[in-house]
């Protein structure tokens, strides 16, 4: 399995913090945003990894991470987005490096309590709030709890659950991409390329426990996730 790491985007939600600097260099209490998505998959056994980015700032990660080999990451590659076209559109930088395999792909704004080792198929998580809800991709069920489909950004959330950032994927997404249309924004959304695999009838998913946060999705996300951080670091302390 190859691990798929998406860094790259404008980070707009988090301006002025993201004019000077890559949001996935921002802190998280105590060390940069992209460790943790490094660590989730170092953790879960993924140690061959593409990290892909885009900007200004993209050198920095080289100065951070290196050949990754400090944070257990056996073969670390780079690549670099022309522009923030979207979440599919990065991950179609990583085919020739994926090539046969299967890979998981992590954004890494996303932060999890929990490890994502036994949810290898798992990329939903519950979530009552429907502001919350309403910028996030959101499940919609049959009456058998089978997903239907998923609506990016609903107006009015069709379920209380939210599809995370971690997306495991087999070598048909290859396939996929290259068929996507822009959305509304402008951008070829990650969530097209998962009702592909609904349609066909081929998608599975888990519900994730534990503590999930998007740090990009606006100060008060990216302060929550800091507040959980921290807190789990104290009490570990103890
Ligand atoms: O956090 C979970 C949500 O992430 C899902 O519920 C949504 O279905 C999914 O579309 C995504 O929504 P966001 O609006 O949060 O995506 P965002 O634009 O923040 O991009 C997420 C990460 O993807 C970001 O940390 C960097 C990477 N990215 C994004 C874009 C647009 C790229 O590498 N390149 C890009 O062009």
């Amino acid at each position: 399995m190859k691990g798929v790491i998406l860094a790259g985007g404008t980070g707009s939600r988090l301006h002025p913090l993201t004019r000077i600097t890559n949001k996935h260099l921002l802190p998280i209490y105590d060390r940069p945003m992209i460790n943790y998505a490094i660590e989730s998959l170092v953790g879960a056994g993924v140690d061959e990894i593409m990290l892909v980015t885009g900007g200004t700032h993209a050198g920095e990660f080289l100065r951070l991470l290196g050949n990754g080999h400090e944070f257990g990451i056996e073969r670390l590659l780079y690549a670099y987005q022309d522009k923030a076209g979207g979440i599919a559109e990065a991950l179609g930088l990583a085919e020739k490096f994926v090539a046969q395999d299967r890979c998981v792909v992590l954004l890494a704004d996303n932060i999890f309590e929990r490890s994502i080792k036994p949810c290898v198929e798992a990329f939903l998580t519950k979530e009552s709030d429907p502001e919350h809800l309403r910028h996030l991709g959101v499940a919609q069920f049959d009456g058998n709890r089978k997903i239907e489909r998923i609506i990016e950004k609903p107006a009015d959330p069709p379920s209380q659950f939210a599809v995370t950032g971690v997306y495991f994927y087999d070598e048909t997404v290859w396939k996929v991409l290259p068929e996507l249309k822009p959305s509304g924004r402008g951008e070829l959304e990650i969530t097209d390329v998962n009702n592909w695999y609904l349609d066909q009838g081929l998608m599975e998913y888990d519900v994730l426990e534990g503590f999930w946060g998007d740090a990009g999705e606006s100060i008060q996300a990216y302060y929550s996730v800091n507040d959980f951080v921290r807190s789990r670091a104290a009490s570990q302390e103890q």
